[in-house]
């Protein structure tokens, strides 16, 4: 493979997941610099923070311009679903630099779901039923939630910050909960409204790298969704994550890859959208079968922070091949360890927490890497600044070995508030 042998990069994002990126890219020999735009108090170890907001185009093209960067890395949904790999692509100055994202289009696999069940429907990818429905039709709404069992699914079609699917037991309700999406519960988002089937199983995360053609299947994870032990209480951006999944077996994941992944890919090339980028398969396991429940279009967080561990091949070269339609020509090379991270978070997270505690005995871990997520940097010392603060990963022979690490070392730093669940992969075993 003919790359360039040494890259500039830029990395837009700020949390656990992009420090895992800044970690893994930190480590490639091709690196040259790496710029994190925002980063938080953990990336500055691995590259160059910069104060720019990801979802300002023309000051990431700026910098771009002025610090000769040769590559952008894009973390969170939002600088995708606004269209950041169609503004390089569409402006001359710019348009030779790769991103690792997809195009607006791609995007809307995340972006809307109604767009992503269409595209499930029209590439035969398995996936509940549905219909989808906006104020005007609210009659055949609650007609078609008669007709299905309870529990009940709402799902804002736009995106809500992980808040827009309801779950909802009694059929009143329901349809309670449905007027009140319409009358703009998540604002816009939910003027049109997905209501689907019930699936019943157990979650898995499937990450796939494409460069629109070809594709790689990145280890399998799980995450733990939920603020409270035995995954209760309300739902959180991610708790912990495992990986690999045990029930996930190489049967599972050729099923996966064949009823799911294939089509994916072949159905974006088909539908003509341009997809460099991750594709984020959220699947239930249901009686051995896969089905899809969402597409995201980037890497899932807290899953990077195991996924990334044991991915041994050089991060950069798969970004490369990603960019140049190569991706059938890069040898994946993962570790058969079992990565765990547990995610450290402020006290009162999900709901209103205090910040701006010092975080103390970072020094002292040694078994395990610890990713920042929500904490900032102020002289040489590190404060909270968000409801995930750390996660704590460790690799291990089995769940049981690399998890006893992640909490070995969680026991070595403080801060007010420190708040984990104890039961990270439990459920697995
Ligand atoms: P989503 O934002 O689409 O990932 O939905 C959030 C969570 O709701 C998922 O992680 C599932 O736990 C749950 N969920 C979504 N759709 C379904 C479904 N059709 N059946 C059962 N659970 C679902
Ligand atoms: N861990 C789930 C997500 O990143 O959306």
């Amino acid at each position: 493979m003919k790359y360039p042998e040494s890259v500039n990069i830029l990395l837009l994002g700020s949390g656990g997941r992009e420090h895992a990126f800044a970690w893994k890219i930190a480590q490639s020999k091709r690196l040259a610099r790496l710029f994190i735009a925002p980063g938080n108090a953990g990336t500055v170890a691995c590259g160059t923070n910069v104060e720019i907001n990801p979802t300002n185009f023309a000051s990431v093209k700026q910098f771009v311009l002025s610090n000769n960067i040769n590559m952008v890395v894009v973390g969170p949904e939002d600088p995708l679903v606004k269209g950041i790999a169609d503004f390089f692509k569409e402006d001359h100055q710019i348009s030779n630099i790769p991103v690792i994202g997809p195009s607006s289009a791609g995007a809307r696999l995340e972006g809307s779901k109604e767009f992503a069940k269409q595209f499930m429907e029209r590439h035969d990818i398995p996936t509940a039923a549905y219909r989808s429905f906006t104020k005007k039709s609210i009659d055949e709404a609650y007609a078609f939630l008669e007709t299905l069992k309870a529990p009940y699914v709402l799902k804002a079609d736009g995106l809500a910050a992980g808040k827009g699917v309801l779950i909802i037991d009694s059929l009143d309700q329901a349809k309670k909960e449905l007027a009140s999406m319409f009358d703009g519960r998540f604002g816009r988002a939910s003027d049109t409204v997905v209501i689907e089937e019930f699936l019943s199983g157990i979650e898995c995360s499937v990450f796939v790298a494409t460069d629109g053609k070809n594709f790689k299947v990145l280890p399998v994870a799980k995450d733990y969704k939920r603020v409270g032990v035995g995954d209760t209480g309300p739902n959180t951006g991610g708790m912990g994550a495992v990986s690999p999944v045990p029930f996930a077996d190489e049967r599972f994941m050729e099923q996966v890859v064949e009823t799911i992944v294939k089509p994916t890919v072949a159905g974006l090339q088909a539908d003509k959208i341009d997809y460099k980028g991750f594709i984020f398969i959220g699947l239930m396991n249901v009686s051995g079968k896969p089905y899809v429940i969402e597409y995201n279009v980037r890497m899932g967080d807290p899953e990077t922070e195991v996924v990334l561990p044991r991915i041994e091949s050089d991060l950069i070269e798969l970004f490369q091949s990603m960019a140049y339609g190569k991706l059938d020509q890069y040898e994946l090379k993962i570790s058969p360890l079992t990565a765990t991270t547990v995610v450290c978070v402020s006290g009162g997270y999900p709901g209103d927490y205090p910040k701006g505690f010092e975080i103390t005995g970072l020094r002292n871990v040694t078994g395990s890497t610890v990713f920042h997520a929500g904490t900032a940097l102020k002289g040489n010392k590190v404060y909270t600044s968000g409801g995930r603060v750390l996660a704590v990963t460790s690799l291990g022979d089995s769940i049981t070995d690399a998890v006893a690490k992640s909490y070995a070392s969680i026991e070595k730093i403080d801060y007010e508030g420190k708040y984990f669940r104890q039961d990270i992969g439990q459920d697995l075993l």
